[in-house]
């Protein structure tokens, strides 16, 4: 019967380095292999040792992974050159049937397959790489906004990667489920640009607030308009997917107003709208929030660590020769 059958394991691993969309999407992917979600996620070390230093060192890649909607459990500290040992121990101590990775070769450094063994034994699965979006393009996109921000030249990227989303993705990210009749909704509103462990933060707060998230995704001109030209590094669809991802959102507005309106409120019957206690966004002198505040149901919530676009963009340009 469907209640005894043993639930199906599969796994996966990487460094989810400035975890984005496209990494969301291969764990969904791999969650749709089976029942449950097992994520590898490799050590600072590790990654320094084979490819250079991380953007973001490990308590913030895990938090990220852990953050995730389509993970149920994380390994810490995985070996970057997958060996047939921990992959042993991955199907006897681990209860794993199926390793998942990429359609992108992976190579060990003898030039071999890293997934061979699991291959040969009938124990893996390949899901495809979603193009378009990748660590290396985000830094540097990041790279370049520091760079003329300190008043250098900075020469346009020629192949800047360009990601093209579709409704269906924004289906597979998302939920068909409507907002309950009963549910008390939560509003979050921001830019969530290069999605972090600052917003993560933000959106657990939101969710213990109410019963339902809903997170407005502020459009892409008025990004823009209030952080400058170089903003948002992330187009609107794109920092829609990864708030979709986060298993602390339940819905989001695609380029939404930076204002609270009347109509906001009631369309989706908003009981509560939240902001970080730093956050002050003034339009025309009025804040943004002032309608909430105005109707009671405003509330501020503290930061527990500071990380925005920003920092994430000052650490690069801090450590920049070696990205
Ligand atoms: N992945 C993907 N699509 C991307 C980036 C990564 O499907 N655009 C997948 C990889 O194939 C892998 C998993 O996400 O199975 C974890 O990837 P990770 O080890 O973090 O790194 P990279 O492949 O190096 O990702 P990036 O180039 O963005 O750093």
């Amino acid at each position: 019967t469907t209640e005894t059958r043993r639930k199906t394991v599969v796994y996966m691993d990487g460094c989810f380095d400035t975890m984005h969309y496209g990494h969301a999407n291969a764990l969904r992917q791999a969650r749709a292999c089976g029942d449950v979600l097992l994520v590898g996620v490799v050590n600072d070390a590790e990654i320094r040792r084979c490819k250079g230093p991380p953007v973001c060192d490990e308590v913030e890649r895990l938090e990220m992974v852990r953050a995730c909607k389509w993970v149920d459990d994380v390994i810490e500290d995985v070996p970057y050159e997958v060996t047939d040992e921990f992959t042993d121990e991955l199907f006897e101590k681990h209860g794993v049937d199926y390793v998942v990775h990429g359609d992108d070769p992976c190579l060990l450094p003898d030039g071999t397959d890293a997934y061979a063994y699991p291959k040969r034994i009938g124990k893996y699965k390949e899901i495809k790489r979603t193009e378009g979006v990748s660590t290396t393009d985000i830094v540097g996109r990041l790279l370049r906004m520091g760079a003329r921000a300190a008043g250098e030249e900075v020469k346009e990227e020629e192949k800047e990667a360009t990601f093209c989303t579709t409704s269906s993705r924004i289906a597979q990210f998302g939920t068909t489920r409507a907002i309950p009749a009963d549910a008390k909704v939560v509003y979050v509103h921001g830019a969530f640009d290069v999605f972090n462990r600052g917003h993560i933060d933000l959106l657990r707060r939101a969710k213990t607030l109410g019963d339902f998230v809903l997170v407005g995704v502020h459009a892409d001109a008025e990004v823009r308009s209030r952080r400058g030209a170089d903003h948002p590094v992330l187009n609107e669809k794109e920092r829609a997917l990864s708030v979709l991802a986060c298993r602390y959102a339940d819905e989001v507005v695609i380029g939404a107003p930076m204002k609270i309106t009347h109509d906001l409120l009631t369309t989706f019957n908003v009981a509560v709208v939240v902001a970080e206690d730093e956050d002050e966004y003034l339009i025309g002198g009025e804040d943004v929030n002032a309608l909430a505040m105005k109707r009671g149901v405003f509330r501020r919530v503290d930061r527990e660590h500071d990380c925005s676009v920003l920092t994430v963009a000052k650490r690069i340009m801090e450590n920049r020769a070696e990205f």
